[in-house]
Protein backbone atom coordinates (compact mmCIF):
# COMPACT_ATOMS: atom_id res chain seq x y z
CA UNK A 1 0.00 0.00 0.00
CA UNK A 2 1.69 3.76 -0.99
CA UNK A 3 0.35 7.13 -0.85
CA UNK A 4 2.03 8.41 -3.85
CA UNK A 5 -1.20 9.66 -5.84
CA UNK A 6 -2.64 11.04 -2.24
CA UNK A 7 0.69 13.09 -1.56
CA UNK A 8 1.24 14.24 -5.22
CA UNK A 9 -2.00 15.45 -5.37
CA UNK A 10 -1.67 17.48 -1.93
CA UNK A 11 1.13 19.01 -3.74
CA UNK A 12 -0.74 20.05 -6.80
CA UNK A 13 1.93 17.87 -9.17
CA UNK A 14 0.56 16.34 -12.37
CA UNK A 15 1.60 12.58 -12.69
CA UNK A 16 3.21 14.00 -15.77
CA UNK A 17 5.47 16.51 -13.90
CA UNK A 18 6.57 13.82 -11.25
CA UNK A 19 7.49 11.06 -13.51
CA UNK A 20 9.20 13.43 -15.63
CA UNK A 21 10.88 14.42 -12.45
CA UNK A 22 12.30 11.24 -11.23
CA UNK A 23 12.65 9.66 -14.78
CA UNK A 24 10.23 7.30 -15.72
CA UNK A 25 7.61 6.85 -17.83
CA UNK A 26 4.24 7.91 -16.91
CA UNK A 27 2.40 4.70 -17.11
CA UNK A 28 4.97 3.13 -14.49
CA UNK A 29 4.03 5.89 -12.22
CA UNK A 30 0.51 5.26 -12.64
CA UNK A 31 1.05 1.31 -12.09
CA UNK A 32 3.18 2.31 -8.78
CA UNK A 33 -0.05 4.79 -7.66
CA UNK A 34 -2.26 1.93 -8.63
CA UNK A 35 -0.63 -0.68 -6.38
CA UNK A 36 -0.18 -2.46 -9.29
CA UNK A 37 4.05 -2.31 -9.60
CA UNK A 38 6.15 -2.15 -6.47
CA UNK A 39 9.43 0.45 -6.89
CA UNK A 40 12.60 -0.66 -6.38
CA UNK A 41 14.23 1.37 -3.37
CA UNK A 42 15.64 3.79 -5.51
CA UNK A 43 12.90 4.64 -7.46
CA UNK A 44 10.84 4.98 -4.06
CA UNK A 45 13.55 7.39 -2.83
CA UNK A 46 13.34 9.29 -6.13
CA UNK A 47 9.58 9.80 -5.45
CA UNK A 48 10.05 10.88 -1.60
CA UNK A 49 12.36 13.25 -3.05
CA UNK A 50 10.44 14.14 -5.33
CA UNK A 51 7.51 15.05 -3.20
CA UNK A 52 9.10 16.01 -0.26
CA UNK A 53 8.45 13.14 2.36
CA UNK A 54 10.22 10.28 3.72
CA UNK A 55 9.99 7.18 2.21
CA UNK A 56 8.49 5.14 4.88
CA UNK A 57 5.68 8.19 5.35
CA UNK A 58 4.75 7.18 1.50
CA UNK A 59 5.06 3.41 1.17
CA UNK A 60 3.09 2.63 4.51
CA UNK A 61 3.98 -0.87 4.60
CA UNK A 62 7.76 -0.91 3.90
CA UNK A 63 6.95 -4.69 2.17
CA UNK A 64 5.72 -2.50 -0.79
CA UNK A 65 9.04 -1.40 -1.43
CA UNK A 66 11.02 -4.05 -2.74
CA UNK A 67 14.44 -4.39 -1.46
CA UNK A 68 16.98 -5.20 -3.72
CA UNK A 69 19.55 -7.84 -2.60
CA UNK A 70 22.32 -8.55 -4.85
CA UNK A 71 24.80 -11.02 -4.72
CA UNK A 72 28.25 -10.02 -3.48
CA UNK A 73 30.23 -10.01 -5.52
CA UNK A 74 27.91 -10.17 -8.56
CA UNK A 75 29.11 -12.68 -11.59
CA UNK A 76 29.02 -12.21 -14.87
CA UNK A 77 29.74 -13.63 -17.95
CA UNK A 78 30.39 -11.93 -21.14
CA UNK A 79 29.61 -13.87 -24.34
CA UNK A 80 30.95 -12.99 -28.14
CA UNK A 81 32.92 -10.32 -25.86
CA UNK A 82 34.68 -8.77 -29.09
CA UNK A 83 36.97 -6.12 -27.14
CA UNK A 84 34.69 -6.16 -23.88
CA UNK A 85 32.11 -3.12 -24.61
CA UNK A 86 30.56 -5.12 -21.79
CA UNK A 87 32.64 -5.67 -19.58
CA UNK A 88 32.98 -1.31 -19.70
CA UNK A 89 29.07 -1.02 -19.70
CA UNK A 90 28.86 -3.29 -16.57
CA UNK A 91 31.95 -1.88 -14.58
CA UNK A 92 30.07 1.89 -15.26
CA UNK A 93 27.15 0.36 -13.59
CA UNK A 94 27.85 -1.33 -10.96
CA UNK A 95 30.58 2.01 -9.63
CA UNK A 96 27.20 3.96 -10.03
CA UNK A 97 25.54 1.57 -8.05
CA UNK A 98 28.21 0.82 -5.14
CA UNK A 99 28.44 -2.70 -6.44
CA UNK A 100 31.11 -5.10 -6.91
CA UNK A 101 31.00 -7.56 -10.22
CA UNK A 102 32.99 -10.48 -11.31
CA UNK A 103 33.60 -11.64 -14.53
CA UNK A 104 34.11 -15.46 -14.43
CA UNK A 105 33.97 -16.58 -17.82
CA UNK A 106 34.05 -14.60 -21.43
CA UNK A 107 34.60 -16.02 -24.74
CA UNK A 108 35.37 -14.83 -28.66
CA UNK A 109 36.04 -17.06 -31.18
CA UNK A 110 38.26 -14.16 -32.82
CA UNK A 111 41.91 -14.81 -31.91
CA UNK A 112 42.67 -10.63 -32.27
CA UNK A 113 39.38 -10.02 -30.23
CA UNK A 114 41.31 -12.72 -27.70
CA UNK A 115 44.09 -10.34 -27.52
CA UNK A 116 42.47 -6.88 -27.32
CA UNK A 117 40.50 -8.36 -24.23
CA UNK A 118 43.63 -10.36 -22.65
CA UNK A 119 45.93 -7.01 -23.23
CA UNK A 120 43.13 -4.64 -21.41
CA UNK A 121 41.39 -7.47 -18.64
CA UNK A 122 44.25 -9.55 -17.71
CA UNK A 123 42.22 -13.02 -19.12
CA UNK A 124 42.08 -14.75 -22.63
CA UNK A 125 38.85 -15.30 -23.53
CA UNK A 126 37.79 -18.51 -24.23
CA UNK A 127 37.22 -19.33 -28.19
CA UNK A 128 33.66 -21.09 -29.64
CA UNK A 129 31.01 -20.83 -27.57
CA UNK A 130 29.42 -24.01 -29.84
CA UNK A 131 32.15 -25.84 -28.78
CA UNK A 132 31.94 -25.38 -24.99
CA UNK A 133 29.48 -27.49 -22.35
CA UNK A 134 27.46 -24.98 -20.05
CA UNK A 135 28.83 -27.12 -17.11
CA UNK A 136 32.01 -25.61 -18.08
CA UNK A 137 30.89 -22.63 -17.29
CA UNK A 138 30.92 -21.14 -13.74
CA UNK A 139 28.16 -20.40 -11.59
CA UNK A 140 27.12 -16.85 -12.49
CA UNK A 141 24.37 -13.97 -11.65
CA UNK A 142 24.16 -12.38 -15.12
CA UNK A 143 24.76 -12.93 -18.53
CA UNK A 144 26.13 -10.04 -21.09
CA UNK A 145 26.07 -11.29 -24.71
CA UNK A 146 26.30 -9.13 -28.17
CA UNK A 147 25.08 -11.86 -30.47
CA UNK A 148 25.65 -12.15 -34.05
CA UNK A 149 21.41 -12.17 -35.50
CA UNK A 150 21.04 -15.39 -37.94
CA UNK A 151 17.80 -17.01 -39.19
CA UNK A 152 16.92 -19.89 -37.51
CA UNK A 153 16.90 -23.17 -40.00
CA UNK A 154 13.70 -25.22 -38.77
CA UNK A 155 10.49 -23.16 -38.26
CA UNK A 156 6.81 -24.71 -38.62
CA UNK A 157 7.01 -27.61 -35.81
CA UNK A 158 7.40 -25.66 -32.63
CA UNK A 159 9.38 -28.35 -30.90
CA UNK A 160 11.07 -25.99 -28.72
CA UNK A 161 14.29 -24.06 -28.36
CA UNK A 162 16.64 -26.92 -28.73
CA UNK A 163 15.00 -27.56 -32.34
CA UNK A 164 14.06 -24.33 -33.54
CA UNK A 165 17.29 -22.36 -32.77
CA UNK A 166 19.72 -24.72 -33.34
CA UNK A 167 22.76 -24.09 -35.67
CA UNK A 168 22.62 -20.50 -34.53
CA UNK A 169 24.35 -18.56 -32.35
CA UNK A 170 21.86 -18.06 -29.84
CA UNK A 171 20.67 -21.30 -29.66
CA UNK A 172 24.16 -21.72 -27.14
CA UNK A 173 22.62 -18.67 -25.46
CA UNK A 174 19.76 -20.61 -24.45
CA UNK A 175 21.40 -23.85 -24.06
CA UNK A 176 23.45 -21.98 -21.36
CA UNK A 177 20.96 -19.83 -19.61
CA UNK A 178 18.84 -23.33 -19.36
CA UNK A 179 21.52 -25.15 -17.45
CA UNK A 180 22.89 -22.22 -15.36
CA UNK A 181 19.60 -20.70 -14.31
CA UNK A 182 21.11 -16.95 -14.13
CA UNK A 183 19.09 -14.28 -11.97
CA UNK A 184 18.96 -11.97 -15.36
CA UNK A 185 20.50 -11.43 -18.94
CA UNK A 186 21.05 -8.42 -21.06
CA UNK A 187 21.46 -9.20 -24.84
CA UNK A 188 22.10 -6.91 -27.37
CA UNK A 189 21.63 -7.10 -31.17
CA UNK A 190 21.16 -4.83 -34.92
CA UNK A 191 18.13 -2.90 -35.38
CA UNK A 192 17.39 -5.45 -38.07
CA UNK A 193 16.95 -8.17 -35.82
CA UNK A 194 12.96 -7.12 -35.69
CA UNK A 195 12.48 -7.20 -39.04
CA UNK A 196 15.00 -10.29 -40.16
CA UNK A 197 13.37 -13.36 -41.39
CA UNK A 198 9.78 -11.49 -41.10
CA UNK A 199 10.09 -10.79 -37.78
CA UNK A 200 10.07 -14.47 -37.17
CA UNK A 201 13.93 -14.12 -35.95
CA UNK A 202 13.05 -11.64 -33.17
CA UNK A 203 9.80 -13.42 -32.26
CA UNK A 204 11.45 -17.31 -31.86
CA UNK A 205 14.25 -15.60 -29.28
CA UNK A 206 11.61 -13.82 -27.09
CA UNK A 207 9.11 -17.30 -27.01
CA UNK A 208 12.17 -19.14 -26.21
CA UNK A 209 13.36 -16.70 -23.48
CA UNK A 210 9.82 -16.36 -22.41
CA UNK A 211 8.12 -19.83 -22.73
CA UNK A 212 11.17 -22.07 -22.88
CA UNK A 213 13.01 -20.41 -20.11
CA UNK A 214 10.48 -18.98 -18.16
CA UNK A 215 12.47 -15.37 -18.23
CA UNK A 216 10.62 -12.04 -18.03
CA UNK A 217 11.74 -10.32 -20.94
CA UNK A 218 11.55 -6.51 -22.48
CA UNK A 219 13.15 -5.25 -25.37
CA UNK A 220 14.07 -1.63 -27.20
CA UNK A 221 15.56 -0.11 -29.54
CA UNK A 222 18.02 2.55 -28.62
CA UNK A 223 20.44 4.59 -30.47
CA UNK A 224 23.85 5.81 -29.80
CA UNK A 225 23.14 9.43 -30.00
CA UNK A 226 20.58 9.85 -27.66
CA UNK A 227 23.27 8.72 -25.01
CA UNK A 228 25.77 11.28 -25.46
CA UNK A 229 28.05 9.80 -28.12
CA UNK A 230 27.91 11.43 -31.50
CA UNK A 231 27.01 7.69 -33.58
CA UNK A 232 24.21 7.08 -34.86
CA UNK A 233 23.90 3.60 -34.07
CA UNK A 234 20.56 1.78 -33.37
CA UNK A 235 21.02 -1.40 -31.45
CA UNK A 236 18.30 -3.36 -30.18
CA UNK A 237 18.61 -4.44 -26.21
CA UNK A 238 17.26 -7.89 -24.84
CA UNK A 239 17.01 -7.68 -21.16
CA UNK A 240 15.38 -10.59 -18.67
CA UNK A 241 15.22 -11.55 -15.23
CA UNK A 242 13.50 -14.58 -13.51
CA UNK A 243 11.89 -11.85 -11.34
CA UNK A 244 8.57 -9.79 -12.74
CA UNK A 245 9.62 -6.07 -13.62
CA UNK A 246 8.64 -2.87 -15.72
CA UNK A 247 12.06 -0.93 -17.30
CA UNK A 248 11.16 2.32 -18.32
CA UNK A 249 13.32 2.81 -21.18
CA UNK A 250 13.84 6.91 -21.03
CA UNK A 251 16.81 8.06 -20.55
CA UNK A 252 18.14 11.11 -18.55
CA UNK A 253 21.51 12.01 -20.31
CA UNK A 254 24.08 14.48 -18.01
CA UNK A 255 27.25 14.92 -20.81
CA UNK A 256 27.15 14.27 -24.04
CA UNK A 257 29.99 14.74 -26.37
CA UNK A 258 30.62 16.09 -29.90
CA UNK A 259 32.86 14.94 -32.57
CA UNK A 260 35.18 17.71 -31.09
CA UNK A 261 35.44 15.55 -28.14
CA UNK A 262 36.60 12.39 -30.34
CA UNK A 263 38.42 13.65 -32.83
CA UNK A 264 42.44 13.94 -32.56
CA UNK A 265 44.28 16.88 -32.69
CA UNK A 266 47.56 15.25 -34.94
CA UNK A 267 46.25 12.37 -37.24
CA UNK A 268 48.97 10.56 -39.25
CA UNK A 269 49.05 11.19 -42.87
CA UNK A 270 48.72 7.68 -43.72
CA UNK A 271 45.02 7.91 -42.29
CA UNK A 272 43.99 10.67 -45.72
CA UNK A 273 42.70 9.28 -48.32
CA UNK A 274 44.21 10.29 -51.63
CA UNK A 275 43.82 13.44 -53.54
CA UNK A 276 42.14 12.44 -56.53
CA UNK A 277 39.42 10.59 -53.60
CA UNK A 278 39.26 14.01 -51.59
CA UNK A 279 38.84 16.76 -55.07
CA UNK A 280 36.27 13.94 -56.36
CA UNK A 281 34.19 14.06 -52.99
CA UNK A 282 34.60 17.96 -52.41
CA UNK A 283 33.09 18.34 -56.36
CA UNK A 284 30.21 15.93 -55.16
CA UNK A 285 28.97 17.49 -51.64
CA UNK A 286 29.39 20.62 -49.47
CA UNK A 287 29.28 20.11 -45.93
CA UNK A 288 27.13 22.72 -43.80
CA UNK A 289 29.19 22.20 -40.55
CA UNK A 290 32.73 21.09 -39.56
CA UNK A 291 34.16 18.77 -38.61
CA UNK A 292 31.29 16.89 -39.81
CA UNK A 293 31.79 12.90 -41.05
CA UNK A 294 31.04 12.29 -44.62
CA UNK A 295 28.64 9.30 -45.04
CA UNK A 296 28.59 7.65 -48.36
CA UNK A 297 25.80 5.44 -49.05
CA UNK A 298 25.08 2.14 -51.25
CA UNK A 299 24.44 4.11 -54.28
CA UNK A 300 27.09 6.21 -53.89
CA UNK A 301 25.17 9.56 -52.25
CA UNK A 302 27.58 11.60 -49.99
CA UNK A 303 25.99 13.20 -46.87
CA UNK A 304 27.49 15.00 -44.03
CA UNK A 305 26.58 15.38 -40.08
CA UNK A 306 28.20 16.25 -37.05
CA UNK A 307 27.62 12.93 -35.85
CA UNK A 308 29.34 9.39 -37.34
CA UNK A 309 26.81 6.73 -38.70
CA UNK A 310 27.02 3.77 -37.55
CA UNK A 311 30.64 2.31 -37.52
CA UNK A 312 31.17 -1.28 -39.19
CA UNK A 313 33.28 -3.96 -39.12
CA UNK A 314 33.77 -4.09 -42.57
CA UNK A 315 33.38 -1.12 -43.78
CA UNK A 316 34.92 0.33 -47.33
CA UNK A 317 37.68 2.64 -47.15
CA UNK A 318 35.68 5.17 -47.97
CA UNK A 319 32.87 4.88 -46.28
CA UNK A 320 32.89 7.34 -43.58
CA UNK A 321 35.49 10.25 -44.13
CA UNK A 322 36.26 13.40 -41.43
CA UNK A 323 35.43 16.74 -43.04
CA UNK A 324 35.38 14.45 -46.31
CA UNK A 325 39.09 13.87 -46.18
CA UNK A 326 40.78 11.18 -43.85
CA UNK A 327 39.30 8.15 -42.29
CA UNK A 328 38.97 7.59 -38.77
CA UNK A 329 41.57 6.73 -36.43
CA UNK A 330 41.36 3.94 -34.65
CA UNK A 331 41.64 5.47 -31.40
CA UNK A 332 38.70 7.62 -32.83
CA UNK A 333 36.48 5.34 -33.55
CA UNK A 334 37.05 3.16 -29.77
CA UNK A 335 35.75 6.61 -28.64
CA UNK A 336 33.02 6.87 -30.83
CA UNK A 337 31.78 3.57 -29.11
CA UNK A 338 32.42 4.69 -25.57
CA UNK A 339 35.35 2.77 -25.11
CA UNK A 340 38.24 4.77 -22.61
CA UNK A 341 42.20 6.42 -23.86
CA UNK A 342 43.21 3.70 -21.59
CA UNK A 343 41.96 0.88 -23.97
CA UNK A 344 45.26 -0.73 -25.27
CA UNK A 345 45.02 -0.94 -28.76
CA UNK A 346 47.33 -4.04 -29.26
CA UNK A 347 46.63 -5.49 -32.59
CA UNK A 348 46.86 -3.73 -36.24
CA UNK A 349 44.78 -0.51 -37.06
CA UNK A 350 42.86 -2.73 -39.45
CA UNK A 351 41.67 -5.24 -36.54
CA UNK A 352 41.25 -2.59 -34.46
CA UNK A 353 38.43 -0.71 -36.66
CA UNK A 354 37.25 -4.31 -37.35
CA UNK A 355 36.65 -4.63 -33.36
CA UNK A 356 35.76 -1.03 -33.17
CA UNK A 357 33.28 -1.61 -35.52
CA UNK A 358 31.73 -4.76 -34.02
CA UNK A 359 31.34 -3.16 -30.05
CA UNK A 360 28.71 -1.80 -28.48
CA UNK A 361 28.00 1.69 -27.66
CA UNK A 362 29.36 1.70 -23.89
CA UNK A 363 27.60 4.57 -22.68
CA UNK A 364 24.54 3.65 -24.15
CA UNK A 365 24.57 0.07 -22.34
CA UNK A 366 25.77 1.09 -19.41
CA UNK A 367 22.94 3.16 -18.87
CA UNK A 368 20.98 0.46 -19.18
CA UNK A 369 22.16 -2.05 -16.97
CA UNK A 370 22.40 0.73 -14.52
CA UNK A 371 18.62 1.43 -15.01
CA UNK A 372 18.19 -2.76 -15.21
CA UNK A 373 20.21 -4.25 -12.19
CA UNK A 374 17.79 -2.95 -9.41
CA UNK A 375 14.76 -4.67 -11.05
CA UNK A 376 16.81 -7.80 -11.80
CA UNK A 377 17.78 -8.37 -8.66
C1 LIG B 1 28.89 -8.15 -32.59
S1 LIG B 1 30.39 -8.78 -31.99
C2 LIG B 1 30.28 -8.45 -30.27
C3 LIG B 1 31.22 -7.37 -29.83
C4 LIG B 1 31.23 -7.08 -28.36
N1 LIG B 1 29.92 -6.90 -27.79
C5 LIG B 1 32.08 -5.84 -28.07
O1 LIG B 1 31.62 -4.91 -27.42
O2 LIG B 1 33.21 -5.79 -28.54
C6 LIG B 1 30.13 -10.50 -32.09
C7 LIG B 1 31.34 -11.31 -31.66
O3 LIG B 1 30.97 -12.69 -31.67
C8 LIG B 1 32.13 -13.42 -31.95
N2 LIG B 1 31.75 -14.78 -32.35
C9 LIG B 1 31.18 -15.17 -33.52
N3 LIG B 1 30.98 -16.49 -33.50
C10 LIG B 1 31.40 -16.95 -32.28
C11 LIG B 1 31.46 -18.24 -31.68
N4 LIG B 1 31.05 -19.33 -32.33
N5 LIG B 1 31.96 -18.34 -30.43
C12 LIG B 1 32.40 -17.25 -29.77
N6 LIG B 1 32.39 -16.00 -30.31
C13 LIG B 1 31.90 -15.86 -31.55
C14 LIG B 1 32.82 -12.60 -33.04
O4 LIG B 1 34.20 -12.91 -33.14
C15 LIG B 1 32.55 -11.17 -32.57
O5 LIG B 1 33.65 -10.66 -31.83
Amino acid sequence: MNRVREIRKERGMSQETLARYIAISRKYLSMIECQHATPSISIAMRIGGALGVSVDKIFLDLTSVEAVSYPKPIRFIDLFCGIGGFRYASQYAFDKLGLEGQCVFSSDIDKYAQESYEANFGERPAGDITKIEASEIPDFDILFGGFPCQAFSICGLQKGFADNTRGTLFFDIARIIKEKQPQAFVLENVKNLASHDGGKTLKTILEVLRDELGYHVDYHLLNALDFGLPQKRERIIIIGSKKPFVMDWNFEIEKRKTLEDILEKEVDKKHFASPEIVAKRKAMHTASVSPAIWHENKSGNISSYPYSCALRAGASYNYLLVDGERRLTPREMLRLQGFPDSFKMVVSDTQTRKQAGNAIPVDMVAKVIEKFLPLAF
